[in-house]
């Protein structure tokens, strides 16, 4: 029997590529460049399979193909955004993502940041790299203490509570949840959260508010400029989700007229084009979308992507099928 092909359109783990070579006639984009609408068209074409990632632009445009010979999107990475849904659907394709291997690391890098824009580690040491540190003063850089204030989690999935967990356990915060459905009170127990009914119910309780949703349509600029106004005048806003939730241009109003604290955001709308606005902002802690990259996470997430394919090719139901 020939084997399915894939085109993998981003590199890979070096172990990752190898097993999958095993049991795939696999292509891999060598250049490591993400893929325009054009060429994901065309390779809708020619492969089984294709397997993106969150750089890929798997628009309505790149999925308007009258017959395509590529039965499932095996994609690496748990949010899905970046695939056109109602296009998805029309050509019948079954649509994979990897959850549960990076929600730990992902959650690291969210407290990472609250961490550091709390305790404003990255002008510190922007500071300090610019040789303009002149040494110790009761004054200097004085930040916020994390430690028992309140934690604003939106979208309570496997990373919010990941991050619940750190905060929580770690750091004794007390945490506030919203989430789009009921969670369930088992689950709340073990940080001792307590859900919400609103985003505006929660913004205003909170010292540190988390964003853990996905992105989207349905949540594009959830934080806007009139959430922004419901936030602490020195709470802080921290993304690790996607560029989209937060509308740029009002965070950016925020954090120049010092309406919030600060934020520290690991994606951006449009990314890696970084708005020149926020570069200027000293109360903003910025990472480039680091959210699931440790080896660790980067191996699973490849794994798992092969054993949604694995299923997928042998007649069953993958276990991480979102479409
Ligand atoms: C994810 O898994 O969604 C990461 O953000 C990379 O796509």
């Amino acid at each position: 029997m020939t084997k399915p092909s894939v085109l993998v359109t981003r590199r890979w783990p070096a172990a990752v590529e190898a097993r999958l070579a095993e049991d795939y006639n696999t292509v891999l984009n060598t250049g490591d460049t993400p893929m325009s609408p054009a060429e994901i068209r065309d390779a809708l074409k020619h492969y089984d399979a294709v397997l993106p990632t969150v750089t890929d632009t798997l628009s309505a445009e790149a999925l308007d193909v009258p017959t395509a010979q590529t039965k499932i999107l095996a994609n690496y990475g748990v949010g899905y955004s970046h695939i056109c849904e109602p296009s998805a659907r029309e050509l019948g394709m079954t649509v994979t993502n990897t959850p549960d291997v990076l929600s730990e690391c992902t959650a690291d890098i969210a407290m990472t940041l609250l961490l550091m824009v709390a305790r404003r580690a990255g002008e510190g040491e922007r500071e300090l790299r610019a040789g303009n540190w002149t040494g110790w003063r009761p004054t200097h850089l004085v930040g916020t203490k994390v430690s028992g204030k309140t934690l604003g989690i939106i979208g309570y999935g496997r990373i919010g509570q990941e991050m619940a967990r750190r905060a929580h356990h770690g750091f004794g915060m007390d945490v506030v949840i919203y989430n789009r459905s009921q969670v369930a009170p088992d689950v709340l127990a073990k940080c001792n959260a307590t859900q919400v009914d609103t985003v505006d119910e929660l913004l205003p309780q909170c010292d540190f508010v988390s964003l853990h949703c996905p992105g989207g349509a349905a949540n594009r600029h959830l934080i806007n400029g009139r959430r922004l106004d419901l936030m602490k005048p020195d709470a802080f806003l921290i993304n690790t989700a996607r560029g989209e939730v937060i509308d740029e241009h009002a965070l950016i109003q925020a954090l120049m007229f010092d309406t919030i604290g600060g934020a520290a955001l690991d994606v951006f709308d449009g990314e890696p084009r970084i708005s020149s606005d926020l570069l200027q902002c000293d109360n903003l802690v910025m990472l480039p979308h680091l959210g699931s990259a440790t080896k660790e996470a980067r191996e699973a997430m490849g794994f798992r992507v092969i054993e949604n394919l694995n299923d997928f090719f042998n007649g069953k139901n993958p276990r991480d099928k979102v479409i």
